[in-house]
């Protein structure tokens, strides 16, 4: 079972209106969509996506004529749209990370508390496991990630670790590696596994997670309807942060090169942030310990459609 996350606070930013058509970027194990699905109409829409294999099987069970999966990653949005027949969307959910039953699942790979392949891969038919970008890596690129990507104090000591021990044999279990982290960080952080900062750095690297967000933020809110929402849920710092930013500069004027202009010409922004980040309450985290790092940041479409999102713009890292 996987236990969504702020799923009242999400489901309140939507603000859905029965008979418009909705996008769960994060089907995962369809909490938040059956919310969703009891607030729609008949005539209303949801296009919920997933890139696991096994998020697709649980949407599969869903057998109601509002409801359509695509089973893609999230920075395919606009295709995935396309595809569906969809234009624009009155309100879009992303509740980013991974679930519960991929965590607890040890033949994905994504935990050190049981032994499994080292794989962690949300869409295992495609692209490296992380034993396979183990394997290859050079010692800096390991330690980068650990360090960007998982906070970790220790990350030199570690990528030092792994590719010692790589050389004897290679390292493809989940229990080799917790292992192998354990030796080399001897302080652990109270309540906290020394592996656990490793794990979410290689997981975030494997899935690209960051890219995944830039490439969607922009996509999502192109294809926003007028007074549309957009809601994110993050879990780490740098995800919200990439986020915080991208809101924060969509909802300046976008300045153009040509100036001056007339106040009457002034491009609007597309977005208006609504209310301030949420976090989950004391007692959703006490229900749910994964609530704890949890963000939400709402943001609204304008109905200004004439400018474009410039690519490559400020909010990226
Ligand atoms: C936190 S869970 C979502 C749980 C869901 N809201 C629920 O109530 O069951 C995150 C889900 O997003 C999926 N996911 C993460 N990154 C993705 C991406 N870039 N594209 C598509 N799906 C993604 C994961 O496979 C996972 O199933």
């Amino acid at each position: 079972m996987h236990q969504p996350v702020l799923a009242r606070e999400a489901i309140e930013a939507l603000a859905i209106a029965p008979d418009a058509t909705y996008v769960d970027g994060t089907f995962g194990r369809g909490g938040h969509s059956r919310l969703i699905l009891e607030r729609l109409g008949p005539q209303g829409r949801l296009i919920a996506l997933d890139r696991d294999p096994d998020a697709a099987r649980a949407a599969a069970e869903i057998r109601d004529p509002r409801f359509t999966f695509v089973h893609t990653n999230f920075g395919q949005l606009s295709r995935a749209l396309d595809d569906a027949g969809v234009r624009t969307a009155q309100g879009m959910l992303f509740d980013l990370g991974v679930s519960s039953p991929q965590i607890d699942e040890p033949a994905r790979g994504f935990s050190w508390r049981s032994d499994g392949p080292l794989d962690m891969r949300m869409d295992p038919t495609r692209g490296e496991s992380a034993a396979q970008w183990l394997a290859h890596a050079d010692e800096e690129e390991i330690r980068r990630v650990i360090r960007d990507y998982g906070e970790e104090r220790f990350a030199k000591q570690i990528a030092a670790a792994i590719v010692a021990a790589r050389r004897g044999e290679p390292i493809l279990r989940t229990g080799q590696l917790a292992d192998l982290v354990g030796q080399a960080v001897r302080t652990r952080e109270p309540g906290q596994d020394p592996a656990t900062r490793t794990f979410q750095a290689l997981r975030i690297h494997v899935n690209r997670e960051l890219e995944e967000v830039s490439l969607m933020l922009p996509q999502a809110t192109e294809r926003l309807a007028a007074q549309g929402r957009l809601a994110v849920i993050s879990f780490h710092s740098l995800e919200d942060r990439i986020v915080k930013r991208f809101v924060q500069a969509l909802a300046r004027p976008q300045l153009p090169r040509r100036l001056p202009l007339r106040a009457s010409e002034m491009p609007q922004p597309l977005l208006r942030i609504v209310g301030r980040a949420q976090r989950a309450s004391p007692e959703e985290i006490t229900r749910n310990p994964r609530a704890r790092s949890a963000t939400l940041r709402v943001a609204e479409r304008t109905a200004v459609t004439y400018n474009r999102i410039e690519p490559g713009a400020r909010w990226r890292n």
